[in-house]
């Protein structure tokens, strides 16, 4: 049995005073849930919202992290750091991190064998453009990542790792996958995880679907056999859209 993981990907939104007394509000509002529920507040935010969630049922995460332990490298935020205030998973090689950053699979690989030396939980992106999906490239393009992305992760270790497909072309877009298409995609991924490790290690693996998950389709995504949980942009943003999503069973 997979226990549903729902986690808010708050990107750059939110001061830090204002990302406390959404905490406050959400660690309330979430009491009592049975999915996994997990916020990501920017680096800046992370001190006071980790405050906030410390005790409750709400699970930190990072939006990124250095490749490396420490040094020169003006600008980055290191695995030790993050440990430091109660940060417990991190989202490594987000479609906006891989686009806009031009982070590469080799590099994210070093990243979620980083984290996982270090202690911290990855959440893996993986997802396909729309060029790339009407290209008839979507299973080449997720092999990729996902077999570079894990390169070197033993399975023992590949228990500690979360898989978030989300297609590039419905974030923040409003367009979600259907049901089946995600479903589909995230069986795949598990053929992939069987093939590379075992069939027991792709049976347990959570698989979170990304993209324009809203509270009127989390119940229909969820409903999907190999869907088992979400990886949620704009609709976490909110106490209500996004207890609704946690709450996607009540
Ligand atoms: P949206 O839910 O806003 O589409 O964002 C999805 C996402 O990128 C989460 O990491």
């Amino acid at each position: 049995m997979r226990t549903a993981f729902m986690a808010g990907n708050w990107k750059m939104n939110k001061t830090p005073s204002e990302a406390v007394a959404f905490a406050k509000e959400l660690v309330e509002a979430l009491k009592g849930a049975n999915a996994k529920a997990l916020v990501a507040p920017t680096f800046v935010a992370l001190p006071g919202v980790a405050e906030v969630v410390k005790g409750s049922n709400v699970l930190l995460g990072a939006q990124n992290m250095a490749s490396v332990e420490s040094g020169a490298h003006t600008g980055e935020v290191s695995a030790d750091m993050l440990l430091d205030i109660g940060v417990q998973y991190v989202i490594l090689g987000h479609s906006e991190r891989r686009a806009i950053y031009g982070e590469t699979d080799s590099l994210i690989n070093t990243k979620v064998k980083f984290a996982i030396e270090k202690g911290l939980l990855p959440i893996l992106c993986v997802g396909e453009t729309l060029e790339e999906r009407e290209a008839g490239k979507l299973e080449e393009v997720i092999l990729t990542q996902v077999k570079e992305g894990l390169k070197g992760v033993s399975e023992a270790d590949l228990a500690k790792v979360t898989i978030a497909y989300e297609p590039v072309w419905a974030i923040g877009t409003g367009k979600t996958a259907t049901p089946d298409d995600a479903d589909a995609v995230h069986k795949y991924i598990r053929k992939v995880i069987a093939d590379l490790y075992s069939g027991s290690a792709a049976d347990a693996i959570i698989i979170q679907y990304g993209g324009s998950v809203k509270p009127d389709n989390v119940k229909e995504l969820m409903a999907m056999e190999n869907i088992d949980g979400a990886l949620v942009g704009g609709a976490s943003l909110k106490t209500d859209s996004f207890k609704s999503i946690v709450f996607f069973d009540k």
